[in-house]
């Protein structure tokens, strides 16, 4: 028997086969174009990602060991945030509005002006651009006509399951980053749907990840060559699918995701909200709470210095690693403020700026490089130091995404946070924990925790050095002033 997961990233679906004992038994991806309409707006088309998924599963299925029989649940994960809207005969009203959308700057500042702290005691979290509920006033302020035939409200992964399953239905981490949902008690917030002119009808039913949400219909039987009756499971945002997917589903341990983004994220037993909401605080697809740090740039960031900055190709990569090895810990005093693409945690600022601090003559190539590598890892630590402040135990990292091929990237890492790195057997990430889900929706296991424990294994760990603990340790304090004794000056360069 195997189970199916469905990641809707977005650039690209990305489909996985996964047995029982863990083995992925074939992977397939297919893309999609974002249309980006004007600066800071970001869209696509829900029927584009329909036809690569359907598309995609056929592909999964063309060998023969993947017989459609043999498919005993599908999970489903995705891009976190956007907006779909469907009409009162299932038609997509607009294109979706995605999770780096950012033209809700207008709604975030009202939604946060009118309700203050309520924001946070309805939500568990605060208005950022990205998130849902102000995508839903600005198309009630900018696209009235629009607004008035909205019948469905889903999130994209769901749009996908409305299309397999005929249901409206999603699970709690994904809901948990609509800014609608009332994340300590894992259901729609009525005074944010309230306040967005929403009624509980028009939106999804909400189901925990690992809880079966309808089964294949025959159209979607016919469409994708899997058999009707298939059962689908809530599945989960990407992020809590990826965590699943590395067996972060305890507390104590930790994921570092550094993917472009750059993504810390801890386990709670129990749900909680740091004062500030410095960080994001959802529900898990484990059926416990997570809290999250989102730097906007991290492996983003390597690959702007390389590709962009040092006209390199892949090859190039490997060159400058090597010569950023090469510096000490520290690069001899330099330091690199990552926010080339503003910044999410912990500071919201989208006018937040990427920064060399501290350049000299002595000072070439290699240290650039290694003070890039060493700024993201300071950013990650910034997530990291808010989830120590709220005494979240952390003993055990695992790392994750396309930086953490990079040993040396590893090890910096290590030395910084100050606790062993560890790589586990599964690279495939959020669609992966969306296979793992299925196996659990369709009974394999008791709970996510034990088919995590039985598919997922470390393979490799780097432990911190202790002499690099305390020079980092020393360079973190000055690297943590730098954003506010330069936060002026990116305001007022943004307008330049
Ligand atoms: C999570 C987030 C991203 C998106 C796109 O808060 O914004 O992970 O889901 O991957």
């Amino acid at each position: 028997m195997s189970f199916l997961g469905i990641d809707l990233g977005t650039s690209s679906v990305k489909l996985l086969l996964l047995n029982k004992a863990g083995t992925v038994l074939r992977t397939v991806s297919k893309e999609y174009p974002v249309y980006y309409p004007k600066v800071g707006w970001a869209e696509q088309s829900p029927i584009d990602w329909w036809n690569a998924v359907r598309e995609g599963i056929r592909e999964i299925l063309t060998e023969p060991q993947n017989m459609p029989s043999k498919v005993e649940g599908i999970g489903l994960s995705g891009q976190m945030h956007g907006l779909v809207l469907l009409d009162k005969d299932n038609h997509v009203l607009m294109p979706a509005l995605l999770w780096c959308d950012q033209r809700t700057q207008d709604e975030c500042d009202e939604l946060s002006e009118r309700l203050g702290p309520k924001l946070s005691e309805y939500t568990g979290n605060k208005a950022l651009t990205g998130f849902t509920a102000p995508k839903v006033l600005w198309v009630r302020k900018n696209r009235p006509e629009i607004y008035e035939q909205i019948e469905h409200v889903l999130l994209p992964k769901d749009y996908i399951r409305w299309k397999l399953t005929g249901e409206y239905a999603t699970d709690t981490s994904d809901a948990s980053g609509t800014l609608f949902f009332d994340v300590g008690h894992r259901c729609w917030s009525s005074e944010m749907l309230n306040i967005l002119g929403l009624s509980e009808e028009k939106l999804p039913t909400c189901y925990e990840s690992y809880e079966v949400t309808g089964s294949l219909t025959k159209q979607a039987a016919q469409e994708t060559g899997l058999h009707s009756g298939t059962i689908v499971v809530g599945g989960g945002g990407d992020q809590a699918s990826g965590a699943v997917g590395t067996g972060v589903v305890t507390v104590g341990t930790v994921s570092v995701a550094l993917g472009t983004s750059g993504v810390v994220f801890a386990c709670q037993e129990n749900y909680s909200v740091d004062s500030e909401n410095r960080l994001h605080s959802f529900c898990h697809a484990n059926g416990k709470w997570h809290v999250m740090g989102v730097m906007l740039s991290a492996a983003s960031c390597l690959k702007w210095w390389v590709e962009e900055v040092c006209q390199l190709d892949d090859a190039g990569y490997a060159a400058l690693l090597e010569e950023a090895a090469r510096v000490s810990p520290g690069s001899e005093g330099l330091l690199f403020l990552p926010y080339l693409m503003g910044e999410r945690t912990p500071y919201s600022d989208p006018n937040a700026r990427g920064t060399f601090v501290g350049l000299t003559m002595t000072h070439g190539r290699g240290h650039m490089t290694r003070a890039i590598l060493e700024g993201v890892g300071f950013g990650l630590r910034d997530s990291l130091e808010i989830i120590r402040e709220q005494n979240i135990p952390v003993h055990e990292v695992r790392v994750s995404g396309g930086g953490a091929k990079s040993v040396l990237w590893r090890q910096i890492l290590a030395d910084i946070l100050g606790l062993p790195i560890h790589v586990v057997n599964s690279v495939e990430g959020p669609a992966f924990g969306a296979a793992i889900l299925a196996a659990v929706g369709a009974g394999e296991f008791a709970g996510v925790e034990e088919a995590c424990g039985v598919m997922i294994k470390t393979v490799e760990q780097t432990e911190p050095i202790a002499a690099n603990i305390e020079k980092y340790n020393s360079l973190y304090g000055v690297y943590h002033q730098l954003y506010g004794a330069l936060q002026d000056s990116f305001e007022k360069l943004s307008v330049i």
